[in-house]
């Protein structure tokens, strides 16, 4: 059987180049070397606050950024969570195999929860058995994923031991794929945050919608560290961020960047990425805004059927080995 990937990525706010960088783009590229899964995952978003109308219209427009990524729904399975019952009722299940103790270790938990304070839903505690579910319903080997998802990709694989070892051979152990260069992208307010969607200052990161003159202000609001010379350097690690993406968007090497910028300093560096992200996604969303509505909704019903299949498999076999089969 050919071996399988699947990844997801939550419809709040909006998707930036961190996500793509990290996480995005590896898919595109595996996609042909796998059978691939990648869905949008809706029921994750509502662990937090989400308005409605919102929600509905970000879970399709992460779908189109992943086609216009370069995802092909004629070798991918594009796919929205909530599509798929299964998940919701695999993420059940493994809430009874999945220690509280093992929910509240995990490091998202623990900074969502603290910045929400009040009124932290008991989804959130448990939003990695949902995870884990999406994973193991589908027999997966590999996960393409930022460094910010290791932990909740080793949780995924203790509990499926655990199920194993309880009640027989069941799921797949799967294994993190995690970027050698890019898995995990820093806020260009604050280079020891990671980008984020969530974050309430958007200067932080470049969404992928954003239009050419916030890309340009933006990088030129970045942060940066004390120093002239242009070059990658861990002690240094603003530079060294821009100079990542830089390196990412351009595929050159390192060597060849800092011949480019040598002698050069901060600002050209700036304006020289603000056009390598501009001359990259002005055709993204091109392709983006290409997309139809009805063949949004064509891929996505094709995907939930194709995802459907294989999840019902999973599913039934779970339910057989704990005794839960109905009259
Ligand atoms: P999320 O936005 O949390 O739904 O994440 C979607 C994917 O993007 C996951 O694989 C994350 O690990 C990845 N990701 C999120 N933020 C970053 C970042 N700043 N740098 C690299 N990858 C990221
Ligand atoms: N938790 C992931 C994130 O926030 C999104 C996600 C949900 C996911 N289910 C997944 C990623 C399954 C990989 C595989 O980024």
């Amino acid at each position: 059987m050919a071996k399988r990937i699947f990844s997801g990525a939550q419809p709040t706010g909006n998707l930036h180049i961190g996500n793509y960088l990290g996480a995005l783009r590896n898919w595109v590229a595996l996609q042909h070397e796998y059978e691939s899964f990648f869905c949008v995952v809706d029921l994750h978003a509502i662990t937090i606050p989400q308005d409605p109308e919102v929600l509905r219209e970000k879970t399709r427009e992460v779908a189109r950024l992943y086609l216009a990524a370069g995802i092909d729904p004629a070798v991918s399975t594009i796919f929205i969570q909530s599509d798929v019952q299964e998940h919701a009722e695999l993420a059940w299940v493994l809430n009874c195999v999945v220690r509280i103790g093992e929910l509240e270790r995990m490091t998202q938990y623990k900074d969502k929860s603290k910045k929400q304070r009040e009124n932290v839903s008991a989804g959130l505690l448990t939003y990695p058995a949902l995870m884990a579910a999406d994973i193991l319903l589908y027999q997966t080997d590999l996960v393409p994923v930022g460094q910010d998802q290791k932990q909740h990709l080793e949780l995924t694989r203790d509990v499926a031991e655990r199920f194993n070892r309880d009640f027989g051979e069941t799921f797949r152990i799967p294994d993190a794929y995690i970027p050698k260069v890019g898995a995990r992208i820093q806020a260009l307010d604050d280079p020891l945050k990671k980008m984020s969607k969530s974050d309430e200052n958007a200067n932080g990161r470049i969404g992928l919608l954003d239009d050419a003159d916030t890309i340009r202000r933006k990088f030129k609001r970045a942060v940066t560290d004390s120093g002239t010379d242009v070059r990658f350097d861990e002690t240094r690690p603003a530079v060294t961020n821009l100079l990542t993406v830089y390196q990412l968007l351009t595929n050159q090497t390192r060597e060849e960047i800092e011949a480019h910028f040598a002698g050069k300093g901060y600002a050209q560096l700036k304006g020289d990425l603000a056009d390598a992200t501009i001359a990259f996604l002005e055709p993204y969303q091109e392709r983006v805004r290409g997309i139809s509505d009805e063949e949004l909704g064509r891929i996505l019903r094709d995907g939930a059927d194709k995802a459907r299949a294989i999840a019902e498999v999973t599913m039934r076999q779970v339910k057989e080995r704990m005794g839960i089969v109905g009259a």
